[in-house]
């Protein structure tokens, strides 16, 4: 997840551009840069770093960088290491044209062979880089059909903005899945991934959706559809958000707007990682090799990252057969395992810095096991502690309450899962295929799911936000679901609440069901669905209310079913959760709690 910006019009824009990027840090951070369009040639920065080495960089130039058309980016590096010639924006060989891009190409490679041959000069490793070459093949006096024609030949989920020194007064935006928006101010426009970044400027907004071409000059806007070059209409909103709210996106709280970003989260982590029929995950700097012959598979983590774990588990027995055991960090730490060089430790941390966490993978290495580390974050100290690293691309968390971090986790351990897989060959091509292809689905499935279900969501919260205890259920991989269910409501509303796996729940808890009780269940499509549906019968003959989730097509006698799209029922985790989210979330606030920082809890647990 990146930040894009861009201004065209009367003002020296260089300032403008570097506050715009200020407020899209929480999109990426670990490098930036700006280009601006001066008399008659582009000027460019990159640093390495926040924003205020770019601030740096741009003051050392003693002004030099000026000009009134301009595009900036901060980066969340997903192709090539995080260097100054990586930072965006890019340019093509004879620095005539500049993009800055937000998402993956991922034809790149061919592309960039095709360019080369035809004489084009590379300066990063990045896949985006192809975007400013290419458009500058096409440029032959309009800029904006040079974009059409680049943006018809390139595959991925991206958006991006364009300037060129032959076309002064002019960005031209593109948008394929990723967000994109424009500001029309009194004579300039501006387009950026997120209108808290011009908001400061004009509330007048033109939201570009997938699929458009726009084009931007100080007098206005022009909307394109690609394939055929028609024109498209798009009206005016007028955004009415205070500052606050522009840092959470229009959002009441960062917790619901980041439950609104994980498709987008999502659709990052699998980007350029899906090839029809196998998984790649690039350099994880762990070798095929050690993974064809893994003993075992053991994943550590704590709170919600552990609750990813464990669907990981399952994913990893289900689909490559390999032995895979779960355990909470600060348990592991002091258990004295038994390991040795044939064994592979995941350690799962969005921060990257909690403690136990990185203990668990210390101990690990120093007994000879392979360390895998899964985290958001470039640069934390368990890239550190690890041999070999997946990133999530989630963008930052600032909710205390993890929601779009868990489901990146969810589906960055899928892919492993299935990549395991693929190097044991446990899963034959139509299965591989079917999942993937459902992957591929997936960020669609989830911003479709987050709308779908807010209504029964705030509905449940609202006949239930005044109980004084709750029990989640569930099975299997639902298991893990219901884990981290509960684990919502805890640590934002305050409510006692038990979590258990279903067949456990007649060896005790059954005691605690009276009818007052809520029961939330995750009772998704599995192999063990009828086996959930006998508790479900067991806590209805108690008089408690039951809250199912369920599969689209599947009949769940319940109070109330929040049903989920159908996939591959190990898929259903990173669905099922969502609903649960929302209901954690709404009831939370009907006890007027704040959501974001609730109390005795931090983002990052860096004590032991
Ligand atoms: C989850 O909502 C909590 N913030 C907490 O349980 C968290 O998941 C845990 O502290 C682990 O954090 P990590 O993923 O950064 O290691």
């Amino acid at each position: 997840m990146c930040g894009i910006i861009g201004y065209v019009g009367p003002r020296e824009c260089r300032d403008l551009l570097l506050e715009g990027l200020r407020r899209l840090e929480y999109r990426g951070y670990d490098s930036a840069g700006l280009s601006l369009l001066g008399d008659d040639d582009i000027g460019s920065v990159h640093a390495v770093g926040n924003l205020e080495r770019l601030r740096d960089a741009v003051a050392d130039g003693n002004g030099h960088l000026r000009g009134s058309t301009g595009i900036g980016h901060t980066r969340w590096a997903t192709h090539g290491r995080v260097t100054e010639a990586n930072a965006h924006p890019h340019s093509d060989t004879s620095n005539r044209v500049h993009i800055a891009l937000n998402g993956i190409v991922e034809n790149w490679s061919e592309l960039r062979a095709q360019l080369e041959a035809a004489g084009a000069k590379f300066t990063s490793e990045t896949d985006a880089e192809v975007v400013a070459h290419l458009i500058a093949q096409h440029l032959d006096g309009d800029l904006t059909e040079a974009v059409r024609r680049a943006y018809n030949e390139l595959r991925g989920h991206y958006a991006f903005v364009a300037m060129s020194a032959d076309h002064p007064g002019v960005l031209v935006g593109a948008r394929k899945e990723c967000p994109l928006v424009v500001g029309i101010g009194k004579g300039e426009s501006f387009i950026a991934s997120a209108i808290p970044a011009f908001l400061a400027e004009t509330r007048n907004v033109q939201l570009v959706q997938d699929g458009e071409i726009v084009e931007l000059t100080s007098e206005g806007t022009r909307f394109v559809e690609p394939v055929s070059g028609q024109p498209i209409e798009r009206e005016v909103e007028e955004v009415d958000w205070d500052d606050e709210a522009a840092e959470k996106g229009g959002y009441e709280t960062f917790m619901l707007k980041e439950i609104h970003e994980q498709a987008d989260a999502v659709a990052e982590t699998l980007a350029g990682r899906l090839d029809s029929e196998a998984i790649d995950l690039g350099d994880i700097g762990i070798s095929d090799e050690f993974l064809r012959n893994v003993r075992r598979v053991i994943i550590v983590a704590c709170g919600t990252s552990y609750h990813a774990g464990l669907v990981g588990r399952y994913s990893i027995e289900t689909w490559a057969r390999v032995s895979a055991e779960m355990d909470v960090a600060s348990e592991f730490r002091y258990r004295n395992p038994l390991l040795d060089e044939r064994d592979l430790v995941i350690g799962i941390s969005q921060s990257g810095e909690t403690a136990d966490t990185l203990a668990a993978m210390r101990l690990a290495r120093e007994r000879g096991a392979k360390v895998l580390s899964i985290t958001n974050i470039m640069g934390s100290q368990a890239t550190r502690d690890a041999d070999g690293v997946i990133f999530t691309r989630a963008g930052l968390e600032i909710g205390v309450a993890a929601t779009k971090t868990f489901v990146a986790q969810v589906i960055a351990m899928q892919l492993f899962a299935l990549k395991l897989a693929g190097l044991h060959g446990t899963l034959g091509p139509e299965v591989t295929t079917t999942l993937i292809t459902q992957l591929r689905r997936m960020p669609h499935m989830i911003a479709e799911l987050v709308d779908s279900v807010d209504e029964q969501a705030r509905r449940i919260a609202d006949q239930f936000k005044d109980c004084g205890f709750f029990l989640y259920l569930g099975r299997h991989v639902g298991l893990a679901i219901c884990l981290e269910g509960a684990l919502k409501l805890k640590e934002i509303s305050y409510i006692p609440t038990d979590a258990y796996a279903a067949g456990e729940m007649k060896h005790g808890p059954i005691a605690l069901l009276d009818e007052n009780t809520p029961v939330i269940c995750v009772a998704t499509d599995s192999p063990v669905l009828d086996k959930m549906m006998s508790n479900i019968a067991e806590v209805q003959a108690r008089g408690a209310h039951v809250v199912a989730v369920a599969t689209e097509g599947t009949h769940v006698d319940a109070e109330e079913v929040i049903k989920v799209p159908r996939t591959d029922w190990l898929l259903q985790p990173a669905l099922a959760i969502i609903p649960l989210q929302l209901v954690a979330y709404y009831i939370a606030c009907a006890r007027g709690l704040n959501v974001d920082q609730p109390r005795n809890l931090a983002k990052t647990v860096t004590v032991e």
